[in-house]
């Protein structure tokens, strides 16, 4: 039998899960569960690059976990864990960490993005970022890394730094190619369109656990374009704020933006943005039922990240083995 392929991802619990990292990310995860060996975790040691608050930073990687689920990645089937409980990646990250330049790493978006917002916090963890995602895939020998556009930077150096390990120490790493959904890559807020959608501003911001009557309120109030045209047609360039809805209605429903436009003609905003809603909360629908049904099952959850993590330090332990022997490390 042909052995399956890998994929693997990761989210950062900085934050309550929203449809941007719904729709650009664990949509298309849990699409591919049957296809491939999934490995899919809490990026947990990410989120300290920003100061969180530790109860809610413990609250929200379990729920995280139990989304995970409810989004329908079987436990049994995948392998879902916390990072931090996987001490494989540290050790991996300091050691790529000397195979980086400094001169890429300052070239990341996301850390001139970061740098600028959090100007009393830019601590050396923060600009070493992408060498410890870089160990997180690299670890698990993976084909396919599915993210959201704005992770592709990451991804890419990424393969740079395999590369360049490889050809210094032979075939150590598989190269692993960005897997990035055609519709939802890049999901924008939904009062600034300009905006990728992040929890930053929650006004424009639909979370997975919001409830039904604040989506729909969300989606009414969705800027839309300003040239009064009020009509549904897909032109990101003029219409910003139009085309990020119909992404968003095209991802959960899967219709083309051809089939969209033809089933608003005639009709305005106002009836397009509430239909909108209404598919969004159909489809977060069941998945905050069961995140919430799973979340009060605090053995169940406790039994799937520790199964978890041993799977994934066994698998981890074997790629950093071959590392510290191709380093010259001496080996136990
Ligand atoms: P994070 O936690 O910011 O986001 C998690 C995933 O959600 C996607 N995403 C979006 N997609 C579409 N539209 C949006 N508005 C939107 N916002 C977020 C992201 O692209 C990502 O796929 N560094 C990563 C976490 C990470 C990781 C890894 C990912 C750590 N190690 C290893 C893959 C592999 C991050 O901060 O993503």
């Amino acid at each position: 039998m042909e052995e399956k392929k890998i994929m693997l991802s990761g989210i950062q619990p900085s934050g309550d899960l929203h449809l941007g990292n719904y729709l650009g990310a664990i949509k298309n995860w849990a699409d591919r569960a049957q296809e491939f060996d999934c490995y899919y975790f809490m990026a947990d040691l990410h989120t300290i690059t920003v100061r969180q608050n530790p109860a809610d930073l413990r609250r929200r990687s379990m729920q995280q976990l139990a989304a995970y689920i409810a989004c329908g990645l079987d436990p049994e089937k995948n392998t879902l864990f916390l990072q931090s409980m996987v001490p494989q990646h540290a050790q991996l990250s300091w050691v790529l960490s000397c195979y980086t330049q400094f001169g890429e790493l300052s070239r990341m978006t996301q850390f001139k993005d970061k740098s600028a917002k959090h100007k009393d916090n830019i601590n050396a963890g923060l600009f070493t970022y992408p060498v410890l995602m870089a160990a997180d895939i690299l670890l698990y020998q993976p084909h396919y890394v599915p993210v959201g556009a704005d992770q592709k930077q990451h991804v890419e150096l990424t393969r740079d730094i395999a590369q360049r390990f490889n050809s210094i120490y032979g075939d150590v790493f598989r190269v692993p190619e960005p897997y990035i959904p055609k519709a939802g890559a890049r999901i924008y807020g939904l009062t600034t369109p300009g905006d990728k959608m992040s929890k930053s501003i929650p006004e424009g911001c639909v979370f997975l656990m919001d409830d039904p009557a604040v989506i729909a309120r969300k989606f009414k109030r969705a800027v839309t374009d300003s040239d009064r045209e009020n009509c549904v047609r897909y032109d990101p360039e003029n219409k910003p704020g139009v085309a990020n809805l119909m992404n968003i209605y095209a991802s959960v429903t899967g219709k083309t933006f051809e089939e969209i436009e033809k089933e608003f003609e005639g009709q305005g905003y106002g009836v397009f943005k509430p239909a909108v809603g209404e598919a969004v909360i159909e489809t977060l629908r069941p998945i905050r039922e069961e995140t919430d049904r799973l979340i009060k099952d605090k053995a169940y959850l406790e039994s799937v990240y520790k199964e978890g993590a041993a799977r994934a330090s066994y698998i981890a332990s074997k790629t950093l083995r071959k590392v510290y022997k191709k380093v010259g490390f001496v080996q136990i």
